[in-house]
């Protein structure tokens, strides 16, 4: 027998409900800030992601599904979203449309980490990307609309983390801070796990949030960036924090917030959850002003978020939110009714009646049951008597009544 591949999943009823219910309220709420849908390929050329996401990250070296296809194309299934967000603005030229882009998207993304709870290999985002603004006003704008839309889908534990990462243009801002950090992780190098002494000469940010009890006792004890941002950074740093408190929107700083994907300048911030186990950031997102331009697009910055859905599910799994169907169900007693029924049920969709009917012309007691069982509120009744008087007999299913209505009757009385 073949399986499903480790590290992806099938979403089946009912929980698909309420990953419909999930996307919807997501929409609706990208939709009320004024974010439009962006759908790009989940096939992109491997290239583009080498170049955005970092050559020295995990992501990159280690996690992506890169192939040559029969063409001889090394391509790679998405990791992420933002990377395509980029190529896709840059190739259509979007911002002649309008110097601010608002767009946002939810889909799978694919990345071969070793799976576990809250880790898959094929999991899903739904990400908001808004370009053309450093302004610190659209980074509250991005932050907020998170938050607002957490608190709306009924997470109820949760802590947003901010921090600003500085820019590298300016050499007394994250360059100096690189210097500094590196000198002190390498004064402390025995105490790091082999996987940071390692980092320590290629990306020695990423120190900060490893999850080893000993580098992150070092983490705690480290310079922290947010004292060298520069004259630029730190009120932009400043403004954003100022806003989320004016709009009491609930925020820890940490300084220990790195992100794993090298594109992010000044502001970066993930949401955790303590009831996630050691997976427990279910979104994060930040600013990232010079990709566009290292893309090959005009100098626009940028920021945005991606929320993991498995791990957003794993949170609200708990909570009994699956939409109950009101269903009616076509009872058939024998073929001579089929024609009728078949002629009913359509009229009943047409009318949005969410109808069900018998196939294989059970016995009147396999029917009931089937009914029973899928939770149907009302049983249409259809056999030779009740089509020689026009009429069907329509039994509900929570009151246990039974009553004959005209055919003509029927979708006013089901509704
Ligand atoms: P990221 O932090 O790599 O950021 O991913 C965002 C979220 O996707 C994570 O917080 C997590 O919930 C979920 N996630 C990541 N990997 C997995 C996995 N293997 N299994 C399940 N869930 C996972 C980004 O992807 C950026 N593109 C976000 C962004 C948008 N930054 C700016 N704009």
């Amino acid at each position: 027998m073949i399986k499903i591949i480790p590290g992806t999943k099938d979403i089946l009823p009912p929980e698909s409900a309420l990953w419909q219910k999930m996307e919807q309220i997501s929409r609706a709420h990208f939709a009320l800030y004024h974010f439009d849908e962006i759908r790009t390929p989940i096939l992109e050329e491997t290239d583009l992601f080498v170049r955005s996401i970092g050559t020295e990250t995990g992501v990159v070296k280690k996690e992506m599904y890169t192939f040559l296809d029969k063409g001889g194309d090394s391509v790679t299934m998405r990791p992420e979203g933002t990377a395509s967000v980029v190529r896709s603005y840059i190739e259509h030229n979007l911002e002649r449309v309008d110097p601010i882009a608002k767009l946002y998207y939810i889909g799978p993304m694919f990345r071969y980490e070793r799976p576990q709870k809250g880790r898959q290999r094929q999991f899903h985002q739904a990400g908001c990307e808004l370009i053309g603004s450093d302004s610190a006003e659209a980074d509250i704008e991005i932050i907020v609309l998170l938050y607002d839309l957490i608190n709306k889908l009924g997470v109820k534990n949760f802590e947003l983390q901010i921090n600003s990462l500085g820019c590298l243009e300016n050499e007394n801002c994250r360059p100096r801070y690189l210097k500094t950090i590196t000198d002190y992780l390498t004064g402390q190098k025995e105490n790091l796990c082999g996987e940071c002494q390692r980092k320590l000469e290629i990306n020695p940010l990423r120190i900060l949030d490893c999850k080893n009890e000993a580098c992150k006792a070092l983490a705690f004890k480290a310079p922290i960036i947010l004292d060298f941002l520069c004259g630029d950074c730190k009120p932009h740093f400043e403004q954003l924090t100022g806003g989320l408190n004016q709009l009491e929107v609930a925020c820890k700083i940490n300084p220990r917030i790195v992100r794993g994907l090298d594109y992010y300048n000044r502001t970066a911030f993930e949401v955790i959850s303590n009831d996630l186990g050691s997976q427990n950031a279910f979104a994060g997102g930040g600013r990232y002003n010079k990709l566009i331009a290292s893309m090959g697009g005009s100098d626009k910055p940028a920021i945005g978020f991606a929320i993991g859905l498995e791990r957003l599910m794993l949170l609200l799994a708990g909570q009994n939110t699956i939409p109950n169907k009101k269903l009616v169900y076509m009872v058939c007693l024998g073929a001579g009714v089929k024609e009728k029924a078949r002629q009913l049920t359509r009229t009943f969709r047409a009318a949005g009646v969410v109808c069900e009917m018998d196939y294989e012309e059970k016995s009147l007691k396999a029917q009931m049951r089937r009914a029973d069982k899928l939770g149907a509120s009302f049983v249409v009744m259809l056999g030779d008597n009740e089509i020689a008087k026009g009429v069907a007999s329509v039994k509900n299913m929570v009151a246990k009544s039974q009553i004959e209505v005209p055919f003509d009757q029927l979708i006013e009385h089901l509704r």
